[in-house]
């Protein structure tokens, strides 16, 4: 029977909980965390650069999201293997519905990887240079801070989007 082997079962655990994990951490991160600390301003900066230095938190949302991408893909080719051909599960309302999901969540990786993983260590690094020089930023490092928090708000809304759409797809492929 599809899907008994162990690996089965372990592949899907490691997808299915750092899938969640991966959406759960993007809805915090972009529904509240993000904008809360848009809204006080420099004050945010020792807890962002806590959380983002020393507890790394960019970093391990980054490998929430390529353990839930590359268990997902064993999975699509295992399924892809035991269905008999690319035309056989694509073409099933399953497949069609996870290879969707698959590619929007793929898609998700690299723009929350460059669009805010890399932006919000960019802003930190930032943030320290500013406090440990004391004084008020200078005009330049204003204006890259307002560019990054820019980017970040837009990059990470695009991301919540696509995860939510991928988490959609996956949830449902079952009963298309
Ligand atoms: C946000 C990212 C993702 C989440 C939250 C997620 C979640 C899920 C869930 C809940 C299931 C179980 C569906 C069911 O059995 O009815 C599932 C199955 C599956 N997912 Fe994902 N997924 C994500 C991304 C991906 C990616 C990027 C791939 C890459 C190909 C993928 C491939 C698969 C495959 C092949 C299955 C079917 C496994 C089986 O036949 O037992 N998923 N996913």
């Amino acid at each position: 029977m599809l899907g008994a082997e162990p690996i089965w079962i372990v592949l899907r655990l490691l997808h299915i909980v750092s899938g969640a994990l991966w959406v759960g951490s993007a809805f915090l991160f972009v529904g509240f965390i993000g904008p809360s600390a848009a809204e006080v301003g420099p004050s945010a900066g020792p807890l962002l650069s806590v959380a983002v230095k020393k507890r790394k938190v960019a970093k391990v949302i980054t490998w929430l999201g390529m353990t839930t991408v590359a268990a997902g893909w064993v999975l699509w080719f295992l399924n892809l293997r035991d269905r008999g051909g690319l035309g056989d599960w694509v073409g099933s309302s399953f497949g069609l519905g996870i290879t969707i999901g698959a590619v929007l969540a793929t898609a998700t990786f690299f723009v929350g990887y460059y669009g805010v993983g890399k932006n919000i260590e960019r802003m930190v690094d930032l943030g320290d240079a500013i406090a440990a020089a004391g004084g008020p930023p200078s005009a330049e490092q204003q204006a890259e801070m307002g560019r990054l928090g820019a980017d970040l708000e837009r990059f990470g809304k695009l991301d919540l989007v696509l995860l939510l759409l991928a988490i959609t797809a996956m949830s449902t492929a079952r009963y298309w």
